[in-house]
């Protein structure tokens, strides 16, 4: 059964379309992966595996004998999923000591030499008992549901279950595997943290796929790099092709992820983003800075409150003019890095607001939750949108900000995100690390004549229109049954 003949579409991420919460309710798994397979997954016959993240989750995976169900979303949605429910010791390894620590930091360069991790046995462990325990559970799932079926179509998703195709392959030589990975893929040395053994059984396994996707094609250029310089393997550049030893061959290929602008502009109108966005305006001052972020190292929150300090002490005729909204969602506290960060936010919020703000003016209103419709409410008043990210695969909120923005709203973006690859025309691009050439951008996007903030502002809209989400899974569909016309060929 191929891609052509209508069978089921097979998903596998970490997360998946749905979590559950304390009393049973349902609610939609959060992050860019989530929103780009949701669409695939509520119009298409598809089943979706995905870990059991949460203990609620673990319930309910439970009363279903661990078998695939249908769950609802209250907003109309519906999946039908399978939950998987490894033990819980080596899931925490796996998310919280390698996928997480280990994996996303390398693919975002977030160590130098000199901060670089001791790898000691807990990390090889966490390797060893955690991540391949939770790709082994996955991938057996994965097996038990293309079991029957002939040549089955198996896509799976990002930086957690790097091993699990080689698993799948093994078991079924016939399946098609395409792997799509929603974060930067970093240069070869980059990789040189991970012992020689863990990083080989990484792209060995990565290498069990037909079709390995990226969101850019720097990050396709990486990945091929790697695969010849730290696995010795011979690679073609121009076609984006990796010959492994054994003939088999693995296409590398970018698929820019877009929005779904239907779906943003629907939040957009709905009752609950008016009352946000009343309540927002009785409060803004002439200028409204906003970003909207998980607390993540790799967003760079810390340079983006620096330069908004430096900002002010270079232009203080812009103080009481301006207010900065910051409203990012705590993420994977577990991991000590991650739980300091949050610290470290909150410690610099207060020494900017001490520093610069008056009895009526707090400069940074910083809000620690994920709430979309507030989140959407703010896209469409903002001034400048701030998108500083160290390195970002994509980055969906510089694509959803602009769709959005009512006030011909600058966007400053990262030059190191995969959205600046389609947006950097349109938008004030900037170096992260660059303290002063942050601020001076602030300055140049508050300053800027309405004329020009317009044109800017229309060429990101017209850009985040032109693709949905659908045709992004098309590409993938299409590149699935070259590629099985060419395996059987
Ligand atoms: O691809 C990165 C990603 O998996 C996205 O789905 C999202 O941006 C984020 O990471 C979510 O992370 P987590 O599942 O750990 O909350």
């Amino acid at each position: 059964m191929s891609s052509e003949e209508g069978a089921p579409l097979v998903l596998v991420s970490n997360r998946g379309p749905v979590t559950f919460q304390e009393g049973g309710e349902v609610k939609r798994g959060g992050g860019g992966l989530v929103t780009a397979l949701t669409g695939l997954a509520s119009h298409r016959d598809a089943i979706w595996i995905a870990s059991a993240m949460t203990e609620q989750d673990i319930a309910v995976t439970e009363e279903h004998g661990g078998r695939p169900f249908v769950a609802e979303l209250p907003d109309g949605g519906s999946y039908k999923v399978r939950l998987v429910a490894s033990d819980p010791g080596a899931y925490d390894r796996f998310y919280n000591v390698f996928a997480n620590p280990m994996l996303w930091f390398i693919q975002h360069y977030l160590w130098d030499l000199s901060n670089a991790p001791d790898i000691r046995r807990e990390e090889v462990e966490a390797f060893e008992f955690g991540y391949n325990v939770v790709n082994e559970d996955l991938a057996r799932a994965v097996l038990e549901e293309i079991e029957g079926q002939s040549e089955p179509v198996v896509m799976v998703h990002d930086y957690h279950l790097y091993t699990l195709p080689g698993l799948i392959r093994r078991e079924r030589p016939d399946v098609f595997l395409h792997h799509f990975v929603h974060i930067p893929w970093t240069q070869p040395d980059a990789w040189r943290v991970l012992p020689t053994k863990i990083r080989t059984e990484i792209y060995e396994g990565l290498l069990a796929n037909d079709i390995v996707g990226f969101h850019t094609r720097s990050y396709r250029r990486n990945f091929l790099q790697c695969c010849r310089d730290l696995m010795d393997l011979e690679v073609d550049f121009e076609r984006g092709v990796v010959h492994c030893p054994d003939g088999h061959e693995v296409w590398v290929r970018a698929y820019p992820l877009p929005i779904d602008a239907e779906q943003t502009r629907a939040v957009a109108k709905r009752p609950r983003t008016a009352e946000f966005e009343g309540e927002l305006l009785r409060r803004r001052r002439e200028h409204l800075i906003l970003r909207v972020d998980r607390a993540d190292l790799s967003k760079n929150v810390l340079r983006g409150f620096t330069a908004f300090d430096v900002f002010l002490e270079q232009h203080p005729e812009f103080r009481e003019r301006v207010t900065f909204v910051a409203q990012l969602m705590p993420s994977r506290t577990d991991v000590p890095e991650y739980a300091e960060y949050l610290e470290r936010i909150e410690a610099v919020v207060a020494v900017v607001n001490h520093r610069h703000g008056t009895p009526d003016w707090m400069p940074i209103h910083l809000k620690l939750r994920d709430d979309l419709e507030e989140a959407v409410a703010a896209y469409k008043n903002y001034d400048l949108l701030l998108v500083n990210a160290m390195f970002d695969g994509m980055n969906l909120v510089a694509k959803e900000g602009p769709l959005v923005n009512e006030r011909a709203g600058v966007s400053i973006l990262s030059e190191n995100t995969g959205a600046h690859e389609e947006l950097g025309e349109f938008a004030l691009s900037v170096n992260p690390f660059d303290i002063q050439e942050l601020a001076d951008s602030i300055h140049a996007a508050l300053t800027m004549p309405r004329e020009e903030r317009e044109r800017r502002l229309d060429g990101l809209k017209r850009i985040v229109t032109q693709r949905n989400p659908g045709d992004w899974i098309d590409d993938q569909l299409a590149d699935i049954r070259k590629k099985e016309r060419a395996n059987d060929g």
